[in-house]
């Protein structure tokens, strides 16, 4: 596939990831941000990944530093112009989602590709937003994005098979499998998982174990790599507990996908996760794990 420009829109945890991973398979990256810090650090985020990776002799560190070259940050969206694709990573609400694409199609060529990264939103009710509905798809990475090799892939009703041949075909040119996956709450992964987080959350609710007894059985005992709760707290409870909430609501109260009132009660009061300091487990200070 040839070099493209790759529009990204967001510059947090995955848009940075996102825009990385496409710089370092040759995409020229312009990253935009409507908070002008999240692209200052979004930047730095990707320097310091790279300089680790050449670090660990994984990539030289000439390649690090072409593929910082290749990313532009930017401050505004009318500099997203030339991008043949853009890929959406903003806040995972469907009103802001809607605007920004709407706002995208002004800026972009007609044939440019606009995707959405969203976790847990209808692909098609994005796109019921944008003029052009033919080209507006799912692109559904995971995090952390240079290091999962699954990105799903996922069409509309309104969607053309050519777009979605097109956006494969990139996923695979960027070194990522791509899984064609239909457009339904939670797509494939985050519905399959979900129970991951549930059951979880039910055991700590019904007062069986504890959060570090839960993630110590998931590690060491069943395999995992991370925790239930260490996974969301990674993830950020923004994202994980609205993506929870969408999914119930969008099944219409299924039980197998039912939260508990603790996971909403973190959610409500900024307890995010890594990202804020403290999620179900404390990262602030040396005693953050005190309880153990
Ligand atoms: P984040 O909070 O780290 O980053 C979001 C960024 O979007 C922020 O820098 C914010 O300033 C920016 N932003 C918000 N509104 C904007 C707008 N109107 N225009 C331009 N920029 C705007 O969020 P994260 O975790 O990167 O998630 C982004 C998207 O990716 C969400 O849709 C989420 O569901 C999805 N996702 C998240 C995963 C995760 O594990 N965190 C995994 C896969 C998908």
């Amino acid at each position: 596939m040839h070099h493209m420009i790759v529009g990204v829109v967001g510059a947090g945890a995955m848009g940075r990831g996102i825009a990385q991973v496409s710089a370092a398979a040759g995409h020229d990256v312009v990253l935009f941000d409507s908070n002008a810090d999240a692209v200052t650090s979004g930047l730095d985020a990707i320097s310091a990944s790279l300089g680790r990776a050449a670090e660990r002799g994984r990539i030289t560190a000439d390649a690090a530093a072409a593929t910082v070259a290749r990313i532009s940050g930017v401050d505004a969206i009318e500099r997203l112009a030339g991008a043949e694709l853009v890929i959406e990573a903003i806040v995972e609400r469907l009103d802001v989602k809607r605007s920004v694409f709407a706002q995208l199609e002004a800026v972009v060529g007609p044939d440019t590709i606009l995707a959405s990264n969203t976790s847990s939103l209808s692909i098609a009710s994005i796109a019921s937003a944008v003029q052009r509905r033919t080209r507006l798809i799912g692109l559904h990475f995971f995090n952390p994005v240079p290091a999962m090799a699954l990105v799903e892939v996922v069409g509309t009703p309104y969607s053309a098979d050519a777009v979605l041949e097109r956006a494969k075909a990139w996923v695979a040119g960027i070194g990522k499998t791509a899984v064609v996956v239909r457009d339904s709450p939670g797509f494939l992964v985050n519905l399959a998982g979900r129970a991951y987080a549930t059951e979880a959350l039910a055991i700590l609710q019904d007062g069986i174990a504890s959060v570090e007894q839960i993630d110590r059985i998931a590690t060491a005992n069943l395999g995992f790599p991370l925790g239930p709760f260490e996974l969301m707290d990674l993830t950020g409870l923004d994202i994980n507990y609205t993506v929870t909430a969408n999914l119930y609501e969008h099944n219409f109260g299924d039980p197998r996908l039912r939260s508990t009132w603790y996971h909403r009660y973190l959610f409500d009061a900024g307890l995010l996760g890594r990202k804020t300091g403290r999620g179900f487990h404390d990262y602030a200070g040396p005693d953050a794990t005190a309880e153990q």
